[in-house]
């Protein structure tokens, strides 16, 4: 497949990492649907043991789309149209009208990985194989927490945009009106970025009256694709963040919620709820800029900015093809 560009950006729409392509509570035994990530599209099916499998999508044959009516037959998928059946390595292991298989009957796997309740598959443009795993995060199937509320948006925009707006300190204030946030801390950890804020929350946003409350917010972005915000107020709640590129111009955008139980179980519902309506806002004013705004190889920054060029430097690591500005480019 020749390569795609997507002309705002001076480097690949399709950085290297491990990039969500679905939740685990959406895909049962036995289930198959498509997916589309980095301009490909696949199937991803949950086979008879509870494994998922992720397979390129069109089956060699005569090109159906796995996906799309797929039937899962233990650890193997069989194509809707003339029913050969793959295994899961891609392999043809059934032509039911022919007595020999053609050898190259196959199909690409890619390298997936169900945790924390989400399937990543990874991606290196090159097929090198992974250096790092999403992190184990212990607030998930924990009793003391809730389970996941999630929400999805289609965004045309890039990885990188995304996830610099959790170090883009000022525009909560200015954009989103919600708090002031100072970054005290901000770390390259490898491939991990790290940064903790001190924050100033408008409660008047979460429908709690007029005041306002301090406190913190921790991140920690595993590449591009994995993401955990911590926010400790009156309230703890984690927002798991994943972004996967689509096709060059568009992402899926993941969130999923959690809060730590309250004894009352109904101000553990409100402060749920409430959290989901402001991401929610929040996203919709994030996408009304993130959809029209150009990428700045070299902004213009001031003292008050949040540690954007140290995030920017980290950055690169996943972006091995930067076409921008050569003395960037190193
Ligand atoms: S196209 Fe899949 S079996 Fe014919
Ligand atoms: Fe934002």
């Amino acid at each position: 497949m020749t390569e795609v560009w997507n002309e705002r950006f001076p480097f690949s729409p399709f950085p290297v990492g491990w990039f969500q392509v679905g939740y685990s509570h959406e895909l049962a035994v036995g289930e198959s649907r498509p997916v589309q990530a980095f301009n490909k599209h696949m199937v991803l099916y949950r086979g008879q043991s509870g494994k998922p499998y992720l397979l390129d999508a069109y089956c060699p044959h005569l090109g159906a789309h796995l996906g799309h009516g797929g039937t899962v037959e233990g650890e193997s998928i069989r194509c809707p149209f003339h029913a050969w059946r793959y295994d899961c390595t891609g392999v043809c292991d059934e032509v039911p009208y022919a007595s020999r298989i053609p050898a190259n009957a196959r199909i690409k796997p890619w390298l997936i990985l169900e945790r924390n309740g989400i399937i990543m598959v990874h991606h290196d443009p090159t097929g090198a194989a992974p250096t790092h795993e999403p992190p184990v995060l212990p607030e998930y199937q924990n009793p003391e927490w809730t389970e996941y509320r999630t929400r999805t948006y289609r965004i045309k925009t890039h990885n990188m945009e995304m996830a610099e707006n959790s170090v883009d300190a000022p525009h909560f204030k200015f954009l989103h009106k919600t708090m002031t946030a100072t970054c005290t801390d901000a770390r390259i950890d490898g491939h991990v970025f790290r940064t903790h804020c001190d924050v100033k929350v408008d409660l008047s946003r979460w429908g709690m009256g007029d005041d306002s409350m301090d406190g913190s917010i921790d991140v920690e972005t595993h590449g591009f694709g994995f993401s955990v915000v911590r926010l400790h107020l009156a309230a703890e709640v984690i927002t798991i963040a994943t972004v996967t590129p689509v096709d060059g111009e568009w992402v899926d955008a993941r969130f999923a919620f959690a809060v730590k139980k309250f004894e009352d179980p109904a101000m553990t519902e409100f402060i749920g709820n409430q959290v989901v309506d402001d991401i929610q806002k929040q996203v919709e004013e994030d996408q009304r800029i993130w959809e029209n705004k150009i990428f700045i190889d070299k902004p213009i920054l001031c003292d008050g900015d949040g540690p954007i060029g140290l995030y920017r430097k980290w950055a690169r690591q996943f972006l091995p093809v930067y076409r921008g500005d050569s003395s960037q480019a190193a």
